[in-house]
């Protein structure tokens, strides 16, 4: 049986998330058997899959292709689609033609990136049967506008990152994947927040964590971020790094010190 949000908010009162970003049906057929609670087709597919340097030329037809194939693979998890750069910025009208491509693919949730600028299009998608996970802090569809893969939210930056998660759980968003920002910032905001947060080089204090898959298995492209753990080292087989990463996510021991970000670098 496929988990649903009911299931996700009862879980997260007994322990963490785990999630992985998924491409394929084979990884995810791997994820489903380690028990991953979401699995992410994440706009990533751009950089890991297709071998761009950002997420910004990927489709709706690309995660909508993806997304069927993860589907097939994987029976129980959470399935979260990602809403690509371009698909969902224009107005509510257009994110909710997109979102429905996207849910008719097999995606129970949508992800878009944003604060307060996106409020209204997430209140839109909500009230018309769309859940909607928002990202704040990194957002990797802003990498030009921010000037490189960029920690968010140090020093006075960190109220801009506080007011973006409380746009977007204030619209209604179910789930909030919070990147690259301070441990304390992250903490603060997964202390008050309604919604689940899911973070990636955010804070263990969140209700879950997600990582890129390639990266989880030392098969990242560039320069290895510090929020990444290579579970496939010391594991031995991709199976069996999986099943780690899902137990070192439940336990809180995922993220460690020195895969979060200090106030100051
Ligand atoms: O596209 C993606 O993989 C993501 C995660 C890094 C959260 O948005």
């Amino acid at each position: 049986m496929r988990l649903t949000l009911y299931d996700l908010r009862r879980l997260a009162g007994e322990r963490k998330l785990a999630t992985l970003t998924c491409y394929d049906a084979s990884f995810a057929a791997v994820l489903d058997a380690a028990e991953v609670d979401m699995l992410l087709i994440g706009d990533s597919l751009g950089m890991v899959i297709q071998g761009h340097d950002s997420t910004l030329p990927v489709t709706v037809a690309d995660v909508a292709y993806h997304t069927r194939a993860v589907v097939r693979g994987a029976p129980r998890p959470w399935i979260v689609a990602d809403m690509p750069f371009g698909s969902y910025q224009q107005s509510p009208q257009q994110a909710l033609a997109n979102a429905v491509a996207l849910m008719q693919a097999g995606a129970q949730m949508v992800k878009l990136e944003g604060g307060a600028e996106m409020a209204a299009t997430i209140k839109f998608l909500v009230q018309r049967g769309v859940p909607v996970c928002g990202h704040v802090g990194l957002t990797p569809q802003h990498v030009n506008a921010f000037g490189g893969y960029r920690v968010q939210g140090r020093g006075s930056g960190a109220e801009a990152v506080r007011q973006a998660a409380a746009a977007v759980e204030d619209a209604g968003a179910a789930m909030l994947v919070i990147e690259a920002v301070p441990e304390p910032v992250a903490s603060a905001i997964a202390a008050q927040s309604r919604s689940l947060t899911i973070g990636i080089g955010a804070s263990a204090d969140c209700h879950g964590q997600v990582l890129v898959l390639h990266d989880m298995l030392g098969a990242g492209l560039g320069k290895r971020p510090r929020f990444v753990r290579n579970f496939l080292e010391g594991t031995g087989s991709i199976p069996a790094a999986v099943r780690s990463y899902v137990a070192e996510v439940r336990a809180g021991r995922f993220p460690a010190a020195e895969n979060v970000y200090p106030e100051m670098p």
